[in-house]
């Protein structure tokens, strides 16, 4: 819950290893949170990130964004525990296009995970904060989702579906107190890009952190990071077709 000046006090990261994901619980510990949930799916690894996460007191929860009965349990408890006043929706996969053309199922897996995973784990993290009155979900979004590439159509399809899901869930919370920040990076570099070329303007899970932080301050319902990559999205969706193919090429 939220203190008498307004700042954070639980943070619930679904995706609970995301370099961003633990980046924003970290600088919302900064700023005051004492209590952190990371719900997902290695929990050696969630064990470790809470070193961390210190004076913050961290507790783990299974969540696999493929198993919606898992969603439920890992968002009840976090909130019967005392309060959550952001849920980060950090969890995704990236795999190479050409994988997921040679293998569909592998496509429609990583959709599964993005999209529908989200949807499900959206839902319920929603009706938790509209039933506490306060709070807000922030959902990872992406430039990617600003057109079609042909480097990442799988990735983007699914990010493209998980923005528009979590502005009309905006919609439907508005008079509950809870809210959604969705978060539009463009490249950051953590483990997810390892090995891809970067991006300009590319950038940090801090920075991304940082951004967050501003636009929950703010009460924003949309944040670019860095807000420059805005006019990225911009140029990309308006760019002639040849165009945007020669650029896409390259990478
Ligand atoms: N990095 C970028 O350039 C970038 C740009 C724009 C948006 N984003 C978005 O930002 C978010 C965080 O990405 P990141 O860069 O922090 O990547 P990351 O460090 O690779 O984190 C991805 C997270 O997703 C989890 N995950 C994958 N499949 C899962 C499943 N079935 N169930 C539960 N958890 C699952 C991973 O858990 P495991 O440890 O169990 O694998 C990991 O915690 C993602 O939504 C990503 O799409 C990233």
């Amino acid at each position: 819950m939220t203190d008498a000046l307004g700042r954070t006090r639980g943070v619930l990261v679904l995706g609970g290893t995301s370099e961003i994901g633990l980046a924003i619980a970290r600088a919302l510990v900064g700023r005051g949170a004492r209590h952190v949930w990371l719900a997902g799916r290695d929990e050696a690894a969630m064990h470790a990130a809470a070193e961390a996460l210190r004076p913050a007191e961290v507790h783990t929860r299974p969540f696999d964004a493929l198993d919606p009965a898992s969603h439920s349990p890992a968002i009840d408890a976090a909130f019967a525990a005392g309060g959550v006043d952001v849920v980060v929706l950090a969890f995704a996969v990236l795999d190479d296009q050409r994988t997921y053309e040679a293998n569909p199922a592998s496509g429609a897996a990583a959709a599964s995970t993005n999209f529908t995973g989200g949807v499900s784990a959206g839902l319920h993290a929603a009706q938790a904060l509209a039933a506490q009155g306060h709070g807000t979900l922030v959902v990872l979004s992406s430039v990617a989702a600003s057109r079609p590439r042909r480097s990442n159509y799988v990735y983007g399809a699914a990010k493209a579906g998980l923005d528009f899901f979590a502005r009309g869930l905006a919609e439907a919370l508005r008079g509950t107190g809870a809210r959604v920040l969705v978060v539009r990076p463009g490249f950051v570099r953590t483990r997810m890009t390892a090995g891809l070329r970067p991006l300009p303007f590319a950038t940090t899970p801090e920075a991304v952190a940082d951004d967050v932080v501003g636009a929950l301050d703010r009460g924003a319902s949309v944040a670019w990071s860095p807000s420059l990559v805005r006019w990225v999205a911009f140029a990309l969706r308006v760019m002639p077709a040849a165009l945007l193919r020669r650029l896409d090429r390259r990478r």
